[in-house]
């Protein structure tokens, strides 16, 4: 029987296995992304928001939000693995570069986003790391009164925790270091764009649904949704910035 265990073994395996949980992370990305938009329209100064709300909802699903988190944090580490993995494989066989290569789809692009993969997705990994900690564990977290807000939830008074002004706190001018986030921020986002755009495309040849007349158009489409998503985020901490 194709186990996992199998697919993590050959390369067509692993090279599929990249693909799903590339994707998977792309779906995270997304719905984070559509949370985010609630940040440009409420006013910072109110913790009774769409932003706070919508973290509380979230925290308040308990042990499925752990499933969630638990499952979201393999779907990384696999992919990590597998995109190293692949990279050093790659390299050990080929290690002249190439202007073109083959693979199962058809020819594959290899442009700045591809031969970047390794070090943008390095990158990405460290910034998750630090994010993470900087917004899901940082001030609030444990309760601290500054940054939780009583409200009326579902006709219930509810303990909801202030994440907007923390938000605001990173990102807005008049508190010092905004500007080294709000640059960092965007920095980052422009590599996550990067290794969307090759990423996605990569996943969707892997996964066959690559055919040679649907290539021009699949690249476009990963291209387009890989610098939307990356603008998205990118847009958010500048609007902050300003506000
Ligand atoms: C302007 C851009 C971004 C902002 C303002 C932002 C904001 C936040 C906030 C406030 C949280 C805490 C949510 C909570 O505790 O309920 C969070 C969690 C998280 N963010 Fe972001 N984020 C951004 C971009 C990204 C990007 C690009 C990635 C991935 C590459 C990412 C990955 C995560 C992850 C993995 C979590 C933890 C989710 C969980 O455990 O529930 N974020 N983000």
């Amino acid at each position: 029987m194709y186990s996992l265990l199998t697919a993590f073994q050959n390369s067509v395996g692993r090279k599929i296995l990249t693909g799903v949980t590339g994707i998977a992370l792309t779906g995270f990305l997304i719905v984070h992304l559509l949370g985010n938009l609630t940040l440009f329209t409420i006013d910072y100064s109110n913790a009774d928001n769409a932003f706070n709300r919508y973290a509380h909802f979230l925290h308040e699903l308990g042990f499925l939000l752990y499933v969630a988190e638990a499952g979201l944090l393999a779907i990384f580490l696999i992919h990590a693995y597998l995109g190293i993995a692949i990279y050093l494989r790659k390299k050990k066989t080929r290690p002249d570069k190439y202007a073109m290569e083959k693979s199962r789809g058809g020819a594959s692009k290899v442009g700045f986003s591809s031969r970047t993969m390794l070090i943008s997705g390095s990158l990405l990994l460290l910034f998750t790391v630090s994010h993470v900690n900087h917004f899901k564990f940082g001030p609030g977290w444990s309760g601290e009164a500054e940054y939780v807000q009583v409200m009326n939830v579902g006709g219930e008074q509810a303990e909801v925790r202030d994440l907007s002004k923390l938000v605001f706190e990173t990102f807005n001018r008049q508190y010092d270091g905004a500007i080294f986030y709000v640059l960092g921020y965007v920095g980052i986002m422009i590599l996550l764009g990067f290794h969307l755009r090759h990423g996605i495309w990569s996943a969707l040849q892997s996964l066959g649904a690559m055919n040679k007349n649907l290539t021009p158009v699949i690249y476009a489409v990963a291209g387009t949704l890989g610098i939307l998503i990356a603008l998205g985020f990118l847009v958010l901490p500048i609007y902050i910035y300003f506000l």
